[in-house]
């Protein structure tokens, strides 16, 4: 269906040529006096840049053809050249029948589907996970589900960071503990056990000891890289243990993700790339893009226009080693491979931002990708604790995930058992729907760049810009709608009638422009610009709820025409909370 803002700009241009104007003037915009007018068109000024006369008169004269048209209640020319335009009532409510109408409410797929790859998550394996990987998660998925809701391919990877030193860390402090392990004996040429030499709670405590042990232990640090490179170079007890990790881990991480509403079509790692590693900088040094330079393997990225400095990207360390660039360049080499995507989005902390400058230009550079495929960094900001500073537990440790999806449970539970009776059980699943709306629009609504402090209070409140207001005006609509039916009511056949008051209008105003923020928000990858929009919309179906009677409303082809309009805006905030990853219960 076309944007509302097409239609009204088509209908200017005829206006215009009808003036005896040039049709490229009649772009039509929100308004930005909504106390004067819906919409506005400021071409009048321009025109008059051409046509050498007063942007007045040609306002005047388009005015003049415009009220010829069924599309305006009311139109007015105002000094020095606007042109400001009010909506039929009759024209609005055609147009939101249409929506009605179709399945994607006025939202086409996109003409031209392309296959997106979004890199997300990326959790460390056996690193429990961690407000740090809460925001890429949280962004990722809803990008994801954005793609997809326009029509396009899109693939989510993980890209799970499971080829560092923690992988030899692990090696060398299980070896402490239990060296008798057939993983250790390197004459050992049988089958290896099926079943993992630790849990999920061992690794997470292994790790970390191992890590500690590692800055005071100069030995420890030393056998701890030695396997991390027997590890990469093959050897078969390594690999098996590397398995172990990856599987206990794996399944640790969906659960937590699963908890989030979050999920992956792929689960691979910085691993799978390795096999791609000797061919690509074999070819680099080949064609010449790679020189050596005190002993490492580099590629120039830097170019003319940098504004700050853009240093050499580094392939390999002067002992021959690979790195995190390395592993970024040939997972660009697998996925053109798999799955020859038209583009890829990163959804990574900002202070990354270097690293995958140098990758793109590297990549563009020696061929990996080709010319047009786009590569994107979505760089988040940090969230911060109420001091302004990165986000810690009480004991100043880093806050795990689970605790914090707990705490916010916990204060959801409260405020929603503080609110109405409602049965245990059912308090219990509602704060943990409600609480997921808190946390993730939380996030969502701030632009995904800046950063921003995480407030359990603020965000699990029921009023202002928050998930919880967003859901219970969902619940209110619903609510509503269930009465109505167990009323007997049915408004099945019934159409949208032309609106009765002021903010009836603006209700149905707000509607018309989900088209065209679905669009705009993808385009943009700025899932920010949905949360304002839902906003905006809850807050004039509010306004209006609370100045209308819906039930109550006698003549019964109105309310029909409002139940109508209920489940609409219903629908409509039900699809763009889908995309941003929550839901909404039934009652709160
Ligand atoms: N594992 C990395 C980290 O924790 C993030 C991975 C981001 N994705 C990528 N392709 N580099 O910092």
């Amino acid at each position: 269906m076309k944007k509302i803002l097409d239609l009204l700009t088509q209908e200017t241009a005829k206006a215009f040529a009808a003036a005896g104007y040039d049709e490229k003037y009649a772009r039509v915009s929100l308004s930005n006096r909504p106390d004067l007018c819906e919409y506005q068109c400021n071409g009048a000024m321009a025109a008059a840049k051409e046509y050498h006369k007063a942007p007045a008169m040609i306002a005047d004269a388009v005015t003049e053809e415009l009220r010829k048209s069924s599309v305006f209640e009311d139109v007015q020319a105002v000094k020095p050249g606007f042109i400001n335009m009010k909506l039929a009532p009759e024209f609005l409510c055609g147009y939101l029948n249409d929506m009605e109408k179709d399945e994607r409410m006025g939202c086409d797929r996109t003409e031209h589907p392309e296959t997106i790859l979004i890199d997300y998550g990326g959790p460390n394996v056996a690193k429990p996970l961690h407000v740090g990987h809460l925001r890429s998660a949280i962004i990722g998925e809803s990008i994801k589900r954005m793609g997809r809701f326009m029509g396009h391919h899109v693939i989510g990877d993980v890209h799970l960071g499971d080829w560092g030193l923690q992988m030899g860390l692990i090696i060398v402090e299980l070896k402490e503990r239990q060296p008798d392990l057939p993983y250790f004996d390197e004459s050992y040429e049988g089958e290896y056990p099926a079943e993992a030499p630790f849990t999920i709670a061992e690794l997470e405590e292994i790790y970390p000891t191992a890590s500690a042990r590692s800055k005071e232990d100069e030995a420890y640090k030393e056998e701890a890289m030695q396997a991390t490179y027997e590890l990469q170079h093959g050897r078969r007890g390594y690999q098996a243990l590397l398995q172990h990790i990856l599987n206990v881990s794996v399944t640790d991480l969906k659960r937590n993700y699963a908890n989030l509403n979050v999920e992956f079509d792929l689960w691979k790692g910085e691993s799978d790339a390795q096999p791609y590693i000797p061919a690509m900088v074999q070819e680099m040094k080949d064609k010449g893009y790679a020189y050596e330079s005190d002993g490492a393997l580099v590629v120039d990225v830097k170019e003319d226009t940098d504004t700050k400095e853009v240093p050499p990207c580094m392939i390999l360390k002067s002992d021959g080693a690979s790195l995190y660039t390395t592993t970024d360049l040939a997972t660009l080499v697998e996925r053109r491979k798999l799955y020859d995507p038209d583009e890829i989005i990163y959804v990574v902390d900002k202070r990354q931002e270097m690293h995958f400058i140098q990758v793109f230009r590297c990549a563009k550079k020696c061929g990996i990708v080709k010319e047009e495929t786009k590569l994107r960094f979505l760089g988040f900001g940090t969230m911060n604790g109420k001091d302004g500073k990165p986000f810690k537990t009480r004991e100043g440790g880093v806050m795990r995930l689970e605790y914090l999806i707990k705490d916010i449970d916990e204060e959801m539970l409260k405020k929603i058992q503080a609110s109405r009776p409602m049965e245990e059980a059912e308090a219990e699943e509602t704060a943990k729907i409600v609480g997921l709306s808190a946390l993730k629009y939380g996030d969502l609504s701030n632009q995904a760049s800046k950063d921003y402090i995480f407030d359990v209070d603020r965000f699990t409140s029921s009023e202002g810009n928050t998930g919880p207001y967003i859901l219970y005006t969902i619940v209110r609509i619903k609510s509503i709608l269930k009465k109505y039916q167990e009323e007997g009511g049915n408004a099945e056949d019934a159409r949208i009638l032309p609106c009765q008051n002021e903010s009836e209008k603006a209700l149905m105003l707000e509607l018309t422009k989900f088209n065209g923020v679905m669009e705009n928000a993808f385009e943009e990858i700025a899932p920010h610009k949905i949360c304002a929009y839902i906003y905006d919309l809850a807050n004039a179906f509010n306004k209006f709820y609370h100045e209308t009677k819906i039930l109550g409303t006698e003549d019964e082809t109105m309310q029909k025409s409002r139940i109508r309009l209920l489940t609409l805006t219903r629908r409509v905030l039900e699809t763009c909370i889908d995309v941003l990853g929550f839901e909404a219960p039934e009652r709160m």
